[in-house]
Formats: structure tokens, sequence, C-alpha cells
């Protein structure tokens, strides 16, 4: 579904009614690795996070993947429009979360919040004690409006600059 700029200034402006319009109009779902939806995911991933940095997944970046959790938000028309993965480790106390991803005619939207809140109420259903990320400069302030700190010092990944973040649940 593609938004007009009309309604995305209006969701834009009106902040409160934009994120229940999202919450009653979406839908969270995790997906099995390998699926069609997986692979819908990674297409998204590929062409928002590698293509415009000049860069394509190789076999040895997705190898670990199936052993990752792969959640997304649909759309009214069950398209996908937001993705996340979520590592959990062994003891499944701490879970790193990675390549989070708004399609970007959505972004702005509330839909990234909405992604994150969910997933973040599935770790503590896990009983996760500490989410972690490798957030882009960019988006620093995202997390940082999530509940996130900064930890550790900037390095480069992916010929972006990133720095550690964490948020203790
Ligand atoms: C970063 C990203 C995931 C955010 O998702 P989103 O749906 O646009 O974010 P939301 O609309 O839910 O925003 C939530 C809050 O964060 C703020 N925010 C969103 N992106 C931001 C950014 N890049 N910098 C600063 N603040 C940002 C919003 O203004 C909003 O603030 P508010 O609650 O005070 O109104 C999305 O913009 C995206 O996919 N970017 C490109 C890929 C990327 O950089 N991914 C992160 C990899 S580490």
């Amino acid at each position: 579904m593609q938004l007009s700029l009309q309604t995305i200034l209006r969701l834009r402006k009106k902040r409160s009614s934009r994120r229940y319009y999202w919450r009653v109009a979406t839908r969270f779902l995790e997906v099995q690795y390998g699926s069609i939806q997986y692979m819908e995911m990674l297409k998204l991933r590929e062409r928002e996070l590698r293509m415009p940095i000049g860069l394509s997944f190789t076999t040895c970046d997705l190898k670990t993947e199936g052993a990752q959790h792969h959640f997304g938000i649909l759309n009214t028309d069950r398209q996908l429009c937001a993705c996340v993965l979520a590592l959990i480790d062994g003891n499944e106390e701490r879970c790193q979360l990675r390549q989070m991803v708004v399609e970007p005619s959505y972004q702005g939207l509330g839909v990234g919040r909405l992604l994150y809140e969910k997933v973040e109420s599935w770790c503590r259903g896990l009983g996760v004690h500490q989410i972690q990320l490798n957030a882009r400069l960019s988006a620093k302030d995202f997390y940082g409006k999530l509940g996130f700190s900064e930890c550790g010092v900037e390095f480069n990944h992916v010929t972006l600059p990133h720095i550690k973040m964490t948020k203790v649940l």
C-alpha cells in the first residue's frame, strides 16, 4: 500500500492518533527462516541497508541466520513494511538486535517504535535482562528515544560509523 503525501503529512502532524492508527492497522509477526516472508525481509534489508552503501549480502553474512529470530510488521495489505533480527544468547539473558529497517514510505510514522516495542515485549516474556545492538550513528537518537544508552566507542562497520547501545529491561 502506497500512502499519499497528504496522508503521510496528516499522520506526522497528529502524533498521538498516528500511533493509534498503526497499532490497529498493522500486524506484528515472527517468520520462519527460509520462508517466503523471510525472503521478503531479506530483500527489504538488502535494498535499504546494503544497496545504498554499495554492498550486498554474501552467503557468509547469512549463514548464521537460521539461529536467529526474524520479526516483521505487515501493513493493511499484508505487505512487509519493517523488519528486525534478534539473536538470543545461550542462557536467554541477553538479546542482540540486528538490521532494523522500516520501508522508506513508512518511516517517521511510529512503525519502528511499534516493531521495537513488540520485540521488547517478546524478550521480556523469555526473561531477557538486556537488549543490545550496534546502531548506525544516523539512527542513534532513534534508539535513544526507545530507552537505549550508548556504551563504548564509535567503530566502523559496513563502511559506516556505529556505536554499541544497550537497554536493561
Ligand atoms: C531508524 C528507523 C528504523 C526508525 O524507524 P521509524 O519508523 O522511522 O521511526 P519511528 O517513526 O517509530 O520513530 C520513533 C521516534 O524516533 C524518532 N526517530 C526516528 N528515526 C530517527 C533518526 N534517524 N534520528 C533521530 N530520531 C529518529 C522519531 O522522530 C520518533 O520520535 P518521537 O517518538 O519523539 O516522535 C528507520 O528510519 C529506518 O529504517 N532507517 C533506515 C535504516 C536504518 O538506519 N536502520 C537502523 C540500522 S542500526
